[in-house]
């Protein structure tokens, strides 16, 4: 009988891993290294627990996994031997191996975008961000709790398989109800797409509607990752400016009368950067004027939910008996921006062919996030998540508001805004706003001069300071160093 082979070395188990898979990584390690030949026969499993000071199941699931993968073979009752067919670990170079990454491509190609200028955020920085929700505040026990129950099946619902390109059902049947329920739109669940996020639903909505050389109308100032998304695909960006009452529609009808205009890309709700909500006569002239010209209104709804002082404007989708609107929203900025889920609705016929395009682009989405996230709805947690998150962003958008009108010196201004996760911030003409924003970088706190924010025209010396993300207190500690720097503009 051939001797088994001795493990004599003590191996140490990295905790946080399942040993058995240890015990595979190390015996297939051996087999690779040639240390364990074809035929070699291995201790029984008890023999091999002993051995390693572990348990006998975790010796017997380290095997299955190992015959499993092909390393061993088990012949009936004489043992478990190292395979004699082993699986294949090293492909065979048919030329020799091409060094290191290549940086240029080596075929014709034109790459489409302009170098990516990041800010720089030092490490341990606090951020004024665009306003972007306080992960630490989303429901994670929930979520993965529920995300457990799908995946293992225990949940009413339990499909790891190929699904509608539209999104899970029951996550659009849930967001159906609340966009009826909450925001007086008809929606049904085929009526609506599933989307990683709104920046995909932007990508999708605009490989439907534009032709390169198409004209869409945007804000002026708005919000650059949308613009980008069009000028992508060809369309030339007409920007129409905003003012105290939102969108200039006056401005934007000057513009059809003039130029074609394909569709007109708009925040009505808490408009981005600036925070105005786009006044009802206006919503009304723009629904008329849309459909008079056959523009489509792209509506980015990106933070619905939080509106602080009285009932919120229903969308424009509300109110679209002609059809024009192609209404976007996201659960970005109302859990976590890591959790991608946004969705388009609109008319249809628009909605079905999302839906063609969304399967060539990314066949589904995450239907196991999509699942859990419909429990999620179903069982209220999101409602409450909601109104624990309402309740919090309203605190830290006054305590921010108060934090910087106690700045001395007359040197910031702003509109207290109606909702939304950020104050527009004006700063006196004197102050060089990017000269501010590199001193406070150096005192490790971090804000994005408003300029990035303009297509054309000068920009207001104004800058988008999100307070969702912060607690009053980190919102105190980031105004008192911004006071420290401005303190040289004061006299
Ligand atoms: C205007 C606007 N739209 C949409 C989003 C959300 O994008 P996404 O859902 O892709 O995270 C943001 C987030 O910053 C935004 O500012």
């Amino acid at each position: 009988m051939l001797r088994a082979w001795d493990i004599n070395f003590q191996p140490e188990f990295t905790a946080g891993r399942a040993v058995y898979l240890q015990i595979g990584e190390l015996i297939a390690g051996e087999i690779q290294r040639g240390r364990l030949l074809p035929g070699t026969a291995l201790p029984g499993t008890r023999e091999l627990a002993k051995q390693l000071g572990v348990n006998r199941k975790t010796a017997v699931l380290a095997y299955e996994e190992l015959l499993a993968q092909g390393w061993l073979e088990s012949q009936n009752t004489r043992g478990t031997f190292v395979s004699s067919r082993l699986p294949e670990s090293t492909p065979t170079a048919f030329a020799p191996a091409a060094g290191s990454q290549v940086e240029a491509p080596g075929f014709r190609w034109q790459d489409p975008f302009e170098p990516e200028l990041l800010p720089v955020v030092p490490p341990g920085a606090l951020v004024f961000n665009d306003g972007t929700p306080d992960a630490r505040l989303a429901p994670v026990a929930a979520l993965a709790s529920a995300y457990r129950r799908v995946m293992q099946g225990r949940g009413r619902r339990n499909q790891l398989g190929y699904d509608s390109p539209l999104g899970s059902l029951p996550l659009r049947e849930a967001l159906s109800r609340m966009l009826n329920q909450d925001r007086g739109l008809n929606t049904t669940p085929a009526g609506i797409c599933l989307t990683r996020g709104t920046q995909m639903a932007l990508y999708l909505t605009a490989r439907l509607l534009i032709q390169p050389g198409d004209v869409v109308a945007v804000e002026n100032p708005g919000y650059p990752p949308a613009w980008q998304t069009f000028r992508l695909l060809g369309a030339e960006l007409v920007p129409v400016p905003v003012d105290d009452e939102g969108l200039c529609v006056d401005e934007l009808e000057a513009l059809c009368a003039r130029r074609t205009v394909r569709a007109l890309y708009l925040t009505p709700h808490h408009q981005f950067p600036t925070t105005v909500t786009l006044k009802a006569a206006r919503r009304v002239q723009l629904l008329a004027l849309a459909a008079r010209y056959g523009v489509a209104v792209v509506e980015d709804d990106y933070d619905h939910e939080f509106h602080y002082h009285y009932q919120p404007m229903l969308p424009l989708a509300s109110a679209d008996p002609h059809g024009v609107v192609i209404y976007i929203g996201s659960l970005s900025k109302l859990i976590a921006p890591a959790l991608r889920v946004g969705y388009v609705t609109g008319p249809a016929a628009f909605v079905t062919a999302l839906g063609r395009l969304r399967a060539l682009v990314d066949r589904q989405g995450d239907t196991v996030l999509e699942q859990a996230m419909a429990d999620l709805i179903d069982e209220g947690e999101i409602k409450r998540h909601t109104r624990k998150a309402h309740a919090a962003y309203h605190v830290r958008r006054d305590a921010l508001a108060d934090c910087l009108r106690r700045l001395p010196g007359n040197l910031v201004d702003f509109e207290l805004p109606a909702g939304g996760m950020a104050l527009w911030v004006r700063f006196r003409a004197d102050v060089n706003v990017e000269e501010v924003a590199e001193e406070l970088a150096r005192r490790k706190v971090v804000i994005t001069p408003g300029s990035r924010y303009y297509l054309a025209g000068p920009a207001a010396n104004a800058v988008r300071m999100g307070f969702a993300a912060l607690t009053p207190q980190e919102l105190a500690h980031g105004v008192e160093q911004l006071g420290a720097v401005l303190h040289r503009y004061r006299s």
